[in-house]
């Protein structure tokens, strides 16, 4: 069956960008996630042994942590073509039916915000996942057959952000769920040198750190503040990156000592004027910002409570001490 190329993802330039230069291929080159790693590469050795497919794997936790650059990897070190598409892209049980068809045996398709795919799309990936086979009923009423498409074993690489928003049949369908945590500043000040050597930039180890103490624990926005610091550096000194130019550059920015931005600061100081530090409902939270209540809770909530600056409770969002007087000395 043929399938149309526009189903596999479509990257953004900035995506390519990155895929292109500062994503790491292989295992070795790839900086943290130590305990997923580790397990990933014992999962990887034994079933390259036993000549089998990987079993499929679920990767889940905050955007930017490197979930799509560790299901190529898996595909490079497992010696197999990936296909990459995404929830939302996959609308009809045909458009996967089209991507499952192509696969060859040990395959892997990685599919990206899988908590997005339509219950159409599910049906057909259950069967496919456990048995390697599904059936689609093709026309309506008396004359209805339904044909049976044997697939190759191949491995489904899921990827999301909200792992509870799986139906726990089809979590349960992944042999393997990794976990991906937030970086430490030791292991983004690594990934910020390696990429300012690819990048040809130049950094010192304080400037390097200093990017990469205030990049909220992700490569991806590591990548991006390296690359607008460089700017400042080369436009207001030699083109060296120390702590000095790092630090003006993310001032500048609006980007302070912790990394904490306009958003940030705006989500904090509301909760803490105007509802004495909580609770708050998330939708309230939402409004008040001006920001969607999924961004709120995937992008900008889980830095945040690493910092121990705000904490989930049954009756709605609460801002800690520590943030209070983070946002003082901040003023
Ligand atoms: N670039 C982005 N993420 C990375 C990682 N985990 N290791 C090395 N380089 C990276």
């Amino acid at each position: 069956m043929e399938f149309d190329e526009r189903l596999l993802s479509a990257r953004t330039l900035d995506q390519e960008d990155e895929a292109e230069n500062l994503r790491p291929s292989r295992l070795e080159e790839y900086i943290g996630q130590e305990k997923a790693k580790e397990n990933m590469r014992i999962f990887i050795e034994a079933a390259r042994k036993r000549d089998e497919a990987l079993d499929h794997v679920l990767l889940y936790g905050p955007p930017g942590l490197g979930k799509t650059t560790l299901a190529n990897i898996i595909a490079a070190e497992m010696g197999v073509s990936i296909r990459i598409t995404s929830g939302p892209a996959l609308e009809k049980a045909g458009d996967i039916v089209a991507l499952l068809t192509n696969l060859q045996p040990g395959d892997i398709l990685f599919i990206d915000e899988i908590h997005r795919l339509s219950r159409t799309v599910e049906e057909v990936l259950y069967p496919a996942m456990e048995d390697y086979e599904f059936d689609i009923i093709l026309g309506k009423g008396p004359s209805a057959r339904s044909i049976r498409f044997d697939l190759p074993r191949f491995t489904l690489i899921g990827a999301t952000t909200r792992s509870g928003q799986l139906a726990s049949p089809f979590r349960d369908r992944f042999g393997v769920l990794l976990r991906l945590e937030l970086y430490t500043t030791e292991e983004l000040t690594r990934i910020v040198k390696r990429s300012a050597g690819i990048l040809n930039i130049q950094v010192t180890s304080s400037g390097a750190r200093e990017i990469a103490s205030r990049s909220r624990g992700t490569p991806r926005i590591a990548n991006r503040l390296l690359k607008r610091v460089r700017d400042f550096a080369q436009v207001i000194e030699n083109g060296v990156i120390t702590d000095a130019i790092a630090d003006e550059a993310l001032c500048r920015l609006e980007i302070d000592r912790l990394g904490l931005d306009g958003l940030d600061r705006r989500m904090l100081t509301a909760i803490l004027t105007q509802f004495d530090g909580g609770p708050v409902g998330l939708d309230t939270l939402a409004a008040m910002v001006g920001e969607e209540a999924v961004t709120i809770e995937d992008v900008y909530e889980p830095y945040l409570m690493q910092l121990g600056f705000l904490n989930r409770t049954p009756r709605g969002r609460c801002v800690t001490d520590a943030a209070r007087k983070h946002l003082k000395e901040e003023k």
